[in-house]
């Protein structure tokens, strides 16, 4: 059995990041939301995997490279454009030959990994099977609607009205039956082919199409907010572990990752959080859920609820909370007159100030 990853397209609801870097590599927890689906797939005992690169091609190479630190073997396949994802699955038809397969899109983030579903998949193997998830916003997702026994009745890409609130998680488990239905369906209103069009295919061939529901929390990491909560979610796990130096005037309390070459100097981290290879937390709080990116340096600031990616300067800063911070990203105070905030900002760039009545 193969894996097909989609790290191609184009990420522009998490833009500015993705403005400059491709959003699958996005960190949660310090780790690109990528390596946490090519883990998964690794330990469903799956190593063959195709990942579809984009624009964003050299920067998902650099990172994933040949594969050894994930146990995984790469094969990277350019699509031309970011014309859907079954214009992503005919891009790697080539690739998968007549394998079975799963195909994992690269900005999801499922909880309790994949390889119950491999093993389902492998025993009955039908020609799809599905995972959904009850949502509040179904009209984000593609859209199940199932018959009274509970089979799959249609699926529809991000209906104006959803008939329930069944949406389809990015995790799909194939045989290459799905290649020839990609093959028989036409570009929707948005322009791409449709991965759900081709599985509503299959079903209109009258092959046998599986749907399980996931139990655990499955996050599509694609805005800032839900970036925010994937890692709140993530941090709830990771135990604590403090490679890094803490000085005697300094707190670390509950799980917390300090990482190598790190140093926390006269600061209170409060977890669960990550503080980055590198990093230096002096005069300051770290609150709880926040993820600090190696060599940022935080100074005489509190930093709650929060993703601070590498390289970043926050000084002087009384309270930064709900935020994302790109890389290399400069937040500081000054004394110079006349007093005035004063903003170098990317497109797409959101600020909130504290106050107003
Ligand atoms: O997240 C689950 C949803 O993913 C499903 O419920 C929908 O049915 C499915 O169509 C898909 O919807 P999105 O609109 O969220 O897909 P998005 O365009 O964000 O692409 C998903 C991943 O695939 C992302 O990592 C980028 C990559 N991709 C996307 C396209 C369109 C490619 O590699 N190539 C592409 O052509």
């Amino acid at each position: 059995m193969k894996a097909l990853v989609l790290a191609g397209g184009a990420g522009t609801r998490l833009r500015p990041l993705t403005h400059t870097s491709a959003k699958q590599l996005v960190p949660v927890a310090n780790k690109p939301i990528l390596f946490y689906g090519l883990e998964q797939i690794r330990d469903a005992g799956i190593t063959d995997v195709g990942i579809i690169v984009g624009d964003t091609r050299a920067e998902i190479e650099a990172a994933v490279g040949d594969g050894t630190a994930l146990g995984i073997t790469p094969t990277y396949l350019p699509q031309q454009a970011p014309l859907g994802l079954a214009h992503a699955l005919l891009t790697a038809a080539d690739f998968l030959g007549d394998d079975d397969f799963v195909m994992f899109l690269g900005d999801n983030l499922v909880e309790g990994g994949i390889a119950d579903a491999v093993e389902t998949f492998r025993r009955e193997r039908p020609d799809a099977q599905l995972l959904l998830k009850q949502v509040p916003d179904p009209e984000r997702f593609g859209v199940a609607e199932l018959t009274p026994s509970g089979d799959i009745a249609r699926l529809v890409e991000k209906p104006a009205e959803p008939r329930s609130d069944l949406a389809l998680v990015g995790i799909y488990l194939f045989t290459s039956k799905i290649l020839d239905a990609a093959r028989r369906i036409e570009p929707s209103a948005r322009g791409e082919l449709e991965i759900t069009d081709a599985i509503q295919r299959l079903l209109d061939d009258g092959a046998r199409v599986r749907s399980s529901l996931l139990e655990g929390w499955w996050l599509d990491t694609g805005k800032k907010d839900e970036l925010l909560d994937a890692n709140r979610i993530v941090l709830g796990s990771i135990g604590r572990s403090v490679a890094g130096e803490v000085d005697a005037d300094s707190e670390v309390v509950g799980e917390v990752m300090v990482e190598a070459g790190a140093s926390i100097v006269r600061s209170t981290v409060r977890g669960p959080a990550v503080i980055g290879a590198g990093c230096r937390i002096v005069d300051s709080f770290v609150g709880p859920f926040t993820s600090i990116g190696a060599r940022t340096c935080i100074e005489s600031s509190e930093v709650d609820f929060s993703v601070v990616l590498e390289d970043c300067l926050v000084r002087g800063i009384s309270r930064l909370e709900g935020s994302l911070l790109g890389r290399n990203v400069e937040l500081t105070r000054t004394r110079r007159r006349p007093a005035a905030h004063r903003f170098l900002l990317g497109d797409h760039s959101q600020v909130e100030i504290e106050g107003g009545s």
